[in-house]
């Protein structure tokens, strides 16, 4: 059982990994049983979704529980984040007294919080998120917060295993930074770094000197490294792309320009040429494709790459939902 699901760094490889084994008889026997019969799941949406709403919904009735999906100030109340502020403005309610009702409603309560990009070491101590465990008695679970996205990233450790098997740590995994019409968090990127380096991989981490993910992230997950594993760190896409055998594009906005929408802008204007197209592909060992979704076509990534066979992007999407019902059967300590 594990009481919540906050981030990667709360378990161990093996622990991740047992939940994945469980995710793949899920997927395989297409399970559907109501051994989760009576219990509630609520999640409570400060930030849109399409996947991680659905597939919690989806996962979570094929185990014959009930999921509540809750956008605040959207049929119900807006939610006022701020601590020691005098609430006299439009939130009528305090999400430390909304999180107390929500958790005697429910048996486990999920929030997606984005960064506000104001202040950096906010979002870096995902400063919501930490204020509502703090006050949450039920299992809590990141449905992505400033500065990680678990589920995605269990998702997509789950489809690396299905594409290469036992033959993951002899493949090198790519994380480049792609551009973007907005400045973006980190929170999928540091997953996806965490879990290839967890997965056993050898990990090549491209940007543009800017968009560097935090320092200290970054060392926590260079401490997990297995023997021989390797980890790279280049601003050079086409040296990173060079022999790879998966390319996971994702926007973000790194430390360097962070809370600086002008500096920002300047990096995503001038790193255009980052858009991972069928040129960039083809430096690549017949690389898979990944992305998380929602994805900016001609943009991130060109249509003819994203519509390719090698594009992996809805098998990732799938996977969600079998990961998150194994999530979902852990924290609930249950069994097949
Ligand atoms: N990948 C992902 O979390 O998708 P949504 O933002 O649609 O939930």
């Amino acid at each position: 059982m594990i009481p919540h699901f906050r981030g990667l760094s709360f378990y161990d490889r093996d622990t991740l990994a047992g939940i994945l084994d469980l995710a793949d008889k899920l997927k395989a026997m297409d399970f559907r049983e109501p051994i989760a019969n009576g219990k509630v799941l609520i999640n409570l949406f400060f930030n849109d979704s399409l996947r991680t709403r659905t597939s919690f919904e989806v996962a979570a009735s094929h185990l014959g529980a009930h999921a509540i999906t809750i956008t605040p100030g959207k049929g119900s109340w807006d939610l006022e984040t701020d601590y020691g502020i005098i609430m006299d403005g439009s939130k009528p309610e305090h999400v430390k007294e909304a999180i107390q009702v929500l958790a005697r409603y429910g048996d486990a309560i999920g929030v997606r919080a984005f960064p506000e990009f104001q202040f950096y070491d906010d979002d870096k101590n995902e400063r919501l998120l930490t204020a509502i465990a703090d006050v949450c008695d039920k299992p809590l679970i990141n449905l992505e917060s400033s500065f990680q996205h678990p589920c995605q990233a269990m998702a997509d450790w789950m489809t690396l295993r299905e594409l290469f098997g036992h033959e993951i740590r002899k493949k090198t995994f790519v994380l480049t930074w792609a551009p973007h019409p907005r400045a973006l968090p980190m929170a999928v990127p540091n997953s996806a770094l965490e879990m290839a380096v967890l997965s056993g991989m050898n990990v090549k981490l491209a940007c543009p000197e800017p968009m560097l993910l935090d320092p200290d992230h970054i060392a926590r997950v260079k401490s997990t490294l297995l023997p021989g594993q390797q980890f790279e760190i280049t601003h050079n896409q086409d040296h990173a792309l060079d022999g790879a055998d998966v390319v996971y594009a994702k926007a973000w906005s790194g430390k360097q320009v962070y809370s600086n929408p002008n500096g920002d802008l300047a990096v995503r204007k001038s790193h255009a040429s980052w858009q991972v197209t069928s040129d960039k592909m083809g430096l690549t060992n017949n690389a898979k494709f990944m992305h998380c979704l929602p994805v900016r076509r001609n943009v991130v990534v060109s249509d003819d790459v994203l519509d390719s066979p090698n594009a992996v992007h809805i098998q990732e999407a799938e996977n969600r939902m079998h990961a998150q019902k194994a999530i979902l059967m852990s924290i609930w300590n249950l069994s097949l």
